[in-house]
């Protein structure tokens, strides 16, 4: 890094928004000028950052007429969509949390534990994976170098925070006896609903299918088979996930766990006959991923479980972002 940059957080008054503020502030982000933007409905706010107060922009189509080195994008796709070129045509790299250009071959699809060297193949934007696919890609890249993964059954457990805002708000006044379904089909509640994002002709779901096609591009590897089920549960935060996985070649398995124990960002949470493994209560404001229930699957000759659980909002969202971000210094 030759200088500090000029930084905006689009989205910054969200769920993921002020989590990006509150990681880029317990990480000593360097900035020069940061630049706060949302819609119009929250224009004029005053937001504090680092005992700073900062006015709340409307994002529009001249918010990057000003010099503005990294953009943090969490403002849905559709905001994404429009205004993430106009940031890159102005020499701003947006680092974008929407699912809007994750499948884009020109967009790098980035866990920095997992694929850093692929952000230098930026043209000025740089997706951030889904949040149930980044804590997956840890363990399985850790396990994937040594014994080439050929099969994925993922299934989920998600929090209800993946729904923003609304999410929240259904478990909280569910909670209460009051059943409202702002953001999910039915009452979440006493519930486990296999349904995230939408239904596809398919028979999978949005969240299914992000799940399978990120796994292929962020490992670089479409021959993997990957299938997967995702489901929402009445958890405040943090995703919980089995991941079933069958390689090409035999393990050890106490190898693996050395494997899994020292890969970045992995916690390893393994004795579970003292009631030891990943829980998503514990994993909440955590950055790192935790990996349990390290097993062997008897049914193939080379098959394994894990339980993988991390803070959505933080390893699986703003964390993640702030780290491609302070990737990007390295060659500001
Ligand atoms: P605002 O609060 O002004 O609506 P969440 O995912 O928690 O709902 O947050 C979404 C974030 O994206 C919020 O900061 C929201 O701002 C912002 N946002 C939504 N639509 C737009 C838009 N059209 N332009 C800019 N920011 C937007």
């Amino acid at each position: 890094m030759t200088r500090k940059p000029n930084l905006a957080v689009v989205g910054a008054t969200g769920l993921v928004g002020s989590t990006f503020l509150k990681v880029l502030e317990e990480r000593d982000f360097p900035f020069e000028n940061l630049y706060l933007m949302a819609s119009s409905k929250s224009a004029g706010k005053t937001v504090t950052f680092k005992g700073k107060d900062y006015i709340v922009e409307e994002l529009n189509e001249h918010s990057f007429d000003k010099p503005i080195d990294i953009a943090l994008f969490s403002a849905g796709g559709g905001t994404s969509e429009k205004f993430s070129p106009i940031a890159a045509a102005h020499g701003c790299t947006v680092v974008d949390n929407s699912s809007a250009w994750r499948m884009d071959p020109e967009v790098p699809l980035v866990v920095p534990e997992v694929n850093p060297d692929d952000i230098w193949k930026n043209k000025g934007i740089i997706a951030n994976p889904n949040c149930s696919t980044i804590q997956a890609m840890l363990p399985i890249k850790a396990l994937h170098d040594a014994y080439k993964v050929k099969r994925i059954v993922y299934s989920t457990y998600q929090a209800v925070s993946g729904a923003g805002m609304k999410g929240l708000s259904d478990l909280a006044e569910g909670l209460k006896g009051n059943d409202q379904c702002k953001a999910f089909a039915h009452p979440i509640v006493g519930n486990a609903l296999p349904h995230i994002d939408v239904f596809l002709d398919n028979g999978y779901t949005k969240e299914e299918m992000k799940m399978i096609n990120e796994t292929h591009k962020i490992l670089g590897d479409d021959s993997i088979r990957v299938t997967a089920t995702t489901v929402r549960v009445p958890v405040r935060c943090s995703h919980s996930e089995s991941i079933n996985l069958e390689f090409e070649k035999p393990f050890d398995l106490d190898e693996a766990r050395e494997l899994l124990r020292n890969f970045p960002g992995i916690i390893v949470q393994d004795d579970p006959k003292n009631a030891v493994y990943p829980l998503a209560r514990e994993a909440e404001g955590k950055d790192e991923v935790f990996v349990g229930r390290i097993r062997r699957d008897f049914s193939v000759d080379s098959g394994m479980n894990l339980w993988v659980v991390a803070d959505n909002i933080r390893k699986g969202a703003a964390t993640n972002a702030v780290q491609i971000a302070e990737k990007l210094l390295e060659r500001l």
